[in-house]
């Protein structure tokens, strides 16, 4: 007997080595998080328990080099993370058309959700305290099969329907948009500091 597995998902997980750009990357984050006034509005009125850039700013890279030179790292991986995958791309080009910050706090978490209109989603870790949220995996699946059977405990990673993560500070992880996560409700009094960003693909 022969089994074939077929249509995997796949994350890819990164280590930014530049320890420079790192604490470059925390002295612009609280440098924006600083001077957000409008973010900080968004934040309070949407209950979220922390600050994101995400519904205020979306030119991130043009306000400080560290968030350019993040984008720099991010296409090389991103360029990986395409090749992997065998993407016949003709003379389209991935390009990263979002990049926003996220600083949770305890009680903060992020339910489940995928990003519509982009084809790599990821997030680079600045700071990930003890405790401060994992981000879980859902097998996109999942709504399809109904009836399946439950899997044992003890089954391993890659038969079961959830995956977790627990990123270090530093990381980066990439995922086709469509895969559906969430980050797990932060027990940390330190804040978790992370930078998301969405791929599209532009002509030419
Ligand atoms: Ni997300």
């Amino acid at each position: 007997m022969t089994e074939i597995s077929l249509f995997a998902s796949q994350i890819q997980r990164s280590t930014l080595s530049d320890a420079a750009l790192l604490d470059d990357l925390h002295d612009a984050v609280w440098m924006i998080e600083d001077g957000d006034t409008a973010g900080h509005e968004w934040c309070d009125r949407e209950g979220y328990p922390g600050y994101t850039s995400y519904a205020s700013l979306d030119d991130l890279p043009q306000r400080a080099p560290a968030f350019s030179q993040l984008v720099s790292a991010l296409n090389i991986e991103a360029a990986k993370y395409a090749a992997a995958r065998h993407w016949e791309l003709g003379a389209a080009k991935l390009h990263c058309d979002s990049l926003w910050i996220n600083i949770l706090g305890e009680g903060g978490h992020h339910s489940g959700h995928i990003h519509p209109n982009s084809v790599i989603s990821g997030t680079c870790y600045l700071a990930v305290p003890e405790s401060a949220g994992r981000i879980k995996f859902e097998d996109p699946r999942l709504p399809m099969m109904m009836a399946a059977p439950a899997i044992k405990a003890d089954a391993p990673e890659s038969a079961r329907r959830f995956h977790y993560i627990s990123p270090q500070a530093g990381d980066v992880l990439m995922w086709e948009s469509w895969l559906r996560h969430e980050v797990i409700t932060s027990q940390s009094e330190a804040p978790r500091i992370s930078i998301s960003f969405n791929y599209a693909l532009t002509e030419g």
